[in-house]
């Protein structure tokens, strides 16, 4: 599908927009963590009755170089667009690094939000130890070693029977990851690294919040869902059986009637003239 793009400051900022007949807040999709937004592929069919708007977030994919360093970076990337679709409020879901950045947005631009779903995401900073891994990971990148760095990187982030009976994921993954341009991937893994807590942003969201998880996800362990799932006022979670990091391509049907659900509370609860 071709991507629409925006020049800011002469930066590219590639993102697909669907509109649909019906006049709707959207659905805005971030994707994760050396990933572009065709990681949304395995699920768009099933929402093809909401307006989704899909970004690549700066540095990956289509997108150039970020302006701005980190998840307020990348949350200023998709405020842009959403200036440029002349979109005031949408409802914004977060896979995993694309969750961290949904984060960052919501506490930049509460007004702008419908609802916020994290999708594998989480609010916390990064342990020592996960800061440590990704400093190692900066290495490897600049040492010219960014297709080993790519190959190790997805294996883990599904459910290991997953992983073994869908080959062909894990690989198609691995080719859009050693797609992605080195000093995309070390802004990411800097802007990771140096993000902070947002437990409190959780605590003042505007509205409701969906944190949607897997049961096997090593990334982000359902336990930590459940630790935060009674700070939003209003909050739904749910954890996907036998799921690794990955629902979208572990239980495509479960993650999008999940997702469709949500968009639909949120968007009850919008004044009609707001629709
Ligand atoms: C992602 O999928 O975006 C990453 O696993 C997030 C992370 O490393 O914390």
């Amino acid at each position: 599908m071709m991507k629409n793009i925006l020049l800011i400051n002469g930066r590219r900022i590639a993102y697909n927009d669907a509109p649909v007949a019906e006049n709707t807040v959207p659905l805005v999709l971030l994707h994760g963590f050396c990933e572009d937004s065709s990681v949304w592929s395995s699920i768009l069919p099933k929402l093809r009755k909401l307006r989704v708007v899909r970004i690549d977030l700066p540095g990956f994919g289509g997108s150039d170089q970020p302006l701005a360093p980190g998840m307020e970076g990348y949350a200023e990337a998709a405020c842009a667009v959403l200036n440029e679709l002349g979109i005031g409020q949408c409802v914004l879901a977060g896979h995993s690094m694309g969750g961290y950045t949904a984060l960052a947005f919501a506490q930049k631009y509460p007004e702008r939000l419908a609802g916020l779903a994290l999708v594998h995401s989480h609010p916390f900073e990064d342990s020592p130890e996960r800061k440590e891994n990704r400093f190692r990971g900066i290495d490897m990148l600049r040492s010219g070693k960014k297709d080993l760095y790519v190959a190790q990187l997805f294996p883990g982030l599904f459910a290991p029977d997953f992983a073994r009976a869908h080959t062909e994921i894990l690989e198609s993954l691995v080719r859009q990851g050693r797609r992605q341009p080195e000093a995309g991937i070390i802004a990411a893994l800097e802007g990771m690294i140096d993000r902070a807590d947002h437990a409190d942003t959780l605590k003042t969201a505007p509205c409701p919040v969906l944190l949607l998880g897997g049961e096997l996800d090593s990334i982000v362990p359902p336990d930590w869902l459940y630790r935060v799932a009674h700070l939003p006022e209003i909050a739904e979670i749910h954890i996907l059986p036998g799921v690794g990091h990955m629902g979208m391509f572990e239980a495509p049907d479960n993650t999008a009637e999940i997702l469709i659900r949500f968009y639909r509370f949120c968007e009850s609860r919008l004044p009609a003239n707001d629709i």
